[in-house]
């Protein structure tokens, strides 16, 4: 079984999508943490963040893998890089970096190839539409942007950083925006994934809401 979890910034998709895939033994493949890497590697290269073949050739070459967590542990060139990625500057960076088409086609792959080895809960913004299309469990995990700059405030805290909250609600609607509104894969609920709204639901209901979809579902296994 695979389970597409899509969604905005700050909606809690890696937090839950972690948690689900615990508690049903599945792999979680965290895929905004490999546009981070290669966002990352792109700084440590001197690769523009607008050359998609060069990032593209960055990815294909960096070995870049995942190790399962409380965070997920990312590494490329043998180098272990899983918090640099979460750095204000390189959230900034990965946006223009995740347009790169010839990127997100090598990026894809890997996706792909990862989630075939068994079952798998992956969480992103084209899980659900363009990387596993006929995943049997589609999630549109969403939230106002105010709620979600509340969260991604005590992050930040939590690293010891001082960004202020409008400033983090301010970059949540630019960051919503750009995902959404780029010509790759832009930022969208597909068709038949199911919209859970997390204003106002704890963490623990949000899990629950997927495990019941999961046990629903009848699908058969195709990707
Ligand atoms: O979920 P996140 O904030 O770690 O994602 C980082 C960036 O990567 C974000 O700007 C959107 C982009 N992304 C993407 O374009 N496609 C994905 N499948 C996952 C993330």
């Amino acid at each position: 079984m695979k389970i597409a979890i899509d969604g905005p910034a700050g909606a809690g998709k890696s937090t839950v999508a972690k948690m689900v895939a615990v508690k049903l033994g599945y792999l979680y493949i965290d895929t905004g943490a490999m546009y981070r890497a290669i966002a990352w590697l792109s700084r440590a290269h001197n690769v523009s963040a607008n050359d998609g073949p060069a990032l593209a050739k960055l990815a294909r070459n960096c070995n870049l893998t995942l190790k399962p967590g409380a965070t997920t542990g990312v590494f490329v060139e043998g180098k272990d890089i899983s918090t640099d990625i979460r750095l204000p500057e390189i959230s900034e960076l990965v946006g223009p970096v995740s347009a790169q088409k010839e990127l997100r086609e090598e990026l894809v792959k890997q996706q792909q190839s990862m989630a075939h080895a068994g079952n798998a809960v992956l969480d992103g913004r084209d899980i659900g539409t363009v990387v596993l299309p006929n995943a049997e469990v589609k999630v549109f995990l969403t939230a106002s942007p105010e709620v979600r700059a509340h969260r991604r405030l005590k992050d930040i805290q939590k690293m010891g950083l001082s960004d202020t909250l409008e400033e983090i609600l301010a970059a949540i609607i630019e960051r919503d925006h750009k995902d959404s509104t780029r010509a790759e894969s832009p930022l969208r609920q597909a068709e038949d994934a199911v919209k859970v709204d997390t204003d106002t639901l704890t963490i623990e209901e949000v899990v629950e809401t997927i495990l019941s979809l999961c046990s629903k579902c009848e699908k058969p296994i195709k990707i």
